[in-house]
């Protein structure tokens, strides 16, 4: 750990002393207060707090039909509004606060929620790329710096984190989650989950956190947001729930559903879902917030007849707060008069809702988010820039490097740069980015002046033809190659040619699902014409999901994975060009061959007929391979880890201890992830040729060997039948550890 970094740990845990209050509360004097304040509401004050309105300015979801501004001061006033989103900085959040806590018959505080997805205004990586971090600490420590700016500047909710898996790259909302697996999945939603929420919610640096959506939106078909999902018990189960449950058992304090039909039911009016699994088996006492109009949405669904029916059928399914529907404040006291909805769904729902405001601290102090100094201390504080590059350079993954292109050496090179992106302080920031401001990253060009390296740019091409924004599909360049020239002109006087492609930063997010996954524009036809002068190519691939890249792939002799970065990338990238940083990403998310492999994932079920055959009838394609370009687990490093020695020892009733000697036997110091896989062999219901139970990250110095060991348990061994019984049950594993889902050693032991 460099000393400045340590510095910068120790101002972190300072400011986490510094944001303590008193002792929490017990559950029961939480209870209590709760109860008091309840039985002092009126039917409208209670569903009052189920609604959540958004702000007046910024929107993140379709325009409201409804939600006038002038209503929305009005019911503050009235306290008909729970909470609100897209409010943020001091002087806005008092000015709402002080209306529903002065005006109010009752005085209750509101609740100020945002999409703090990779930080407030200082942008850590986006969350695919931190996953490929594999570092639950910096990952905990990330959503910490989120929490610290955000909470200065008046929110005390995040929509976040993203939880949702995915094996399908075209959803654009791939970059907000944690990838393909739902045991990485689980562990990184719990480390988000601990950095928002701290040790003590009413701490004036945390923020109560939500995981979303539940459930089931990564799986939407054919990869198109908001799209239907179809899916069996078994995959719910095993998959989709393990990183909710997670969240949950981190003591998560909201969940949001999601936009989709699940399985015919919409989540938003899903009981099942909510009510049985949820605030049931789980015990959750915190409370579910639905999507962005997702009540009203369920009438479109073919759900409900109407907005009053959709009120209805999400609060009996245990929605307790709607976001922008408008359907509780209009309908749901009509519902609860006419017999629809029963008193105990609303007291249940406003319980929650209020549990979480007096563990937030609100009810001591509304105003407690509210300090304009510390709102100017904090947020673009200097230590979180060293933060969001730390996590930067962890979250970068080293695809090829053949004949050791990387890293360059510093100034003995002349080194072409050629790419739009390498000189682009808008796309590094990713896409929900709606709290930061516009092209603050550092580019990669500005992060290189530093090495003097003898570099020379050539744009190539532009990658879009219009300035993208938040709200609209951004506009692909197709056409113009008028930069082709230069940037060849460029590369063939150089030595080695660093070319940045991949996609816009708003090309990736909610709402931008793609059929291709392929360089997008001219870039393919760039790449492939910088080649023919110069094959000595670093690929840097800027994107914010898989790409389908197979030329690339068999050509380029060296890509590097790069993501979005964030605020601090250019410096990250350059960091780790020029060797100063040793990459140590491996990838979330298996990178496809070709878009007609998706949805593709490591973790997948044999067929009956999976052993390749010199016939047509067995599982496969005519025109493609079927394993990954790039798998799950995959990165390399500029170091070498030679794996030795895997035993299996039973250390207890089902339980083993698994070891395996690594050795850095390259010659420069490096971080490994070193990760377990196992298969139940034969099961009473069928499972993966591989999952994922355990990984470790740990850095070796040249030479240096390590045992790694891994605990098996009952948790590890089990896995959920249709109904969601949890089952361990006797018979063969196999179990593979090693440096990526396809390289590893192998062993097996008899439960
Ligand atoms: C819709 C998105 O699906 C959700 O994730 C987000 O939190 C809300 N809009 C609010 O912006």
């Amino acid at each position: 750990m460099t000393l400045r970094f340590t510095n910068y740990l120790i101002g972190i845990i300072i400011l986490i002393i510094a944001g303590c209050s008193q002792q929490p509360e017990t559950v029961d004097e939480l209870d209590s207060k709760v109860n008091d304040l309840l039985a002092q509401m009126t039917l409208e004050e209670k569903i009052g707090q189920m609604n959540l309105y958004n702000g007046f300015w910024d929107i993140t979801g379709p325009a409201p039909q409804s939600g006038a501004a002038a209503d929305k001061y009005q019911h503050l006033e009235n306290g008909w509004v729970g909470a609100m989103l897209n409010i943020h900085g001091t002087e806005n959040v008092r000015k709402i606060q002080e209306i529903a806590v002065n005006e109010s018959r009752l005085g209750i505080p509101v609740l100020f929620g945002y999409d703090i997805i990779h930080g407030y205004k200082t942008l850590s990586p986006i969350p695919l790329a931190e996953a490929a971090s594999w570092d639950l600490e910096a990952i905990e420590q990330s959503a910490r710096i989120g929490a610290i700016e955000a909470s200065a500047a008046g929110i005390n909710w995040t929509f976040a984190p993203m939880v949702d898996i995915s094996r399908d790259a075209r959803w654009g909302r791939v970059m907000e989650g944690g990838g393909e697996d739902p045991y990485l999945g689980a562990r990184i939603a719990a480390a988000r989950v601990r950095g928002f929420q701290g040790e003590d919610l009413s701490a004036t640096n945390t923020i109560a956190a939500c995981a979303k959506h539940f459930a089931g939106y990564g799986f939407a078909e054919a990869g198109r947001d908001y799209n239907t999902v179809d899916i069996g018990t078994v995959t719910l189960y095993n998959e989709v729930l393990p990183p909710f449950k997670a969240a949950v058992d981190q003591g998560v304090r909201t969940l949001m559903n999601s936009f989709n039909i699940l399985n015919g039911i919409p989540a938003t009016g899903d009981a099942f879902l909510q009510k049985e699994i949820l605030k049931g088996k789980w015990a959750f006492n915190g409370f579910v917030v639905s999507d962005w109009g997702s009540t009203g949405e369920m009438i479109s669904h073919g759900y409900a007849e109407n907005l009053a029916h959709a009120a209805q059928l999400a609060a009996n399914a245990g929605s307790d707060m709607d976001m922008e529907s408008y359907a509780y404040v209009k309908h749901l006291k009509n519902k609860v008069d006419s017999g629809l909805v029963d008193l105990s769904v609303i007291d249940d729902a406003v319980k929650r809702i209020l549990r979480v405001k007096f563990e937030l601290g609100l009810f001591d102090d509304p105003f407690l988010y509210c300090d304009p100094d510390r709102e100017k201390e904090m947020v673009y504080h200097q230590q979180h820039q060293q933060a969001v590059l730390d996590m930067a350079r962890k979250s970068m993954v080293l695809l090829k490097n053949e004949n050791h292109l990387l890293p360059l050496s510093r100034g003995r090179q002349r080194v072409a740069v050629i790419g739009a992106l390498a000189d682009d302080n808008n796309s590094p920031l990713g896409s929900w980015r709606i709290s930061s401001d516009d092209s603050t990253a550092v580019s990669l060009l500005e992060g290189m002046e530093p090495y003097g390296a003898e570099i020379s740019y050539a744009k190539g091409a532009d990658l879009i033809t219009e300035s993208a924004t938040f709200l609209q599909n951004v506009q692909i360049n197709e056409t113009d190659k008028s930069g082709f020239r230069e940037a060849i002109r460029v590369a063939r006087r150089s030595d080695i040619v660093v070319m940045v492609l991949g996609e816009h930063g708003f090309q990736s997010g909610e709402g931008r699902s793609r059929t291709q996954l392929d360089l997008p524009g001219v870039q393919q036809e760039l790449l492939e014409a910088v080649y023919e002068v110069n094959k000595n190519i670093v690929l840097v691939l800027m994107n914010g999901r898989p790409l389908a890249i197979p030329w690339a792939a068999e050509h380029i002799p060296t890509i590097l994975e790069v993501w979005h970065l964030g605020s601090q990338s250019g410096h990250a990238i350059a960091q780790v060009l020029f060797g100063e940083y040793n990459p140590s990403g491996k990838l979330p998310m298996s990178f496809p061959r070709s878009v007609g492999q998706v949805p593709i994932g490591y973790n997948k079920y044999n067929t009956g007929r999976a052993i390749p055959q010199d016939n047509v009838f067995w599982s496969t394609y005519t025109d493609q391979l079927i394993d990954p370009l790039f798998p799950f687990g995959h990165g390399l490093s500029y170091t070498q880890f030679d794996y030795s020695d895997l035993s299996i020892e039973v250390t207890g009733s089902n339980q083993y201890e698994v070891k395996v000697s690594v050795t850095n036997s390259g010659q420069i110091a490096g971080e490994e992830v070193t990760q377990l896989y196992l298969r139940d062999v034969a099961a009473s219901v069928a499972r993966p040729v591989k999952e994922l139970k355990g990984f470790q990250k740990y850095s070796l110095a040249p030479g240096e060997s390590k045992t790694v060991v891994f605990q098996l348990t009952e948790k590890e061994l089990g896995f959920y039948d249709g109904q969601g019984n949890f089952m361990v049950e006797p018979g063969k594993f196999q179990v593979m550890v090693g440096t990526s889902s396809v390289e590893g050693l192998s062993g097996e032991f008899t439960l």
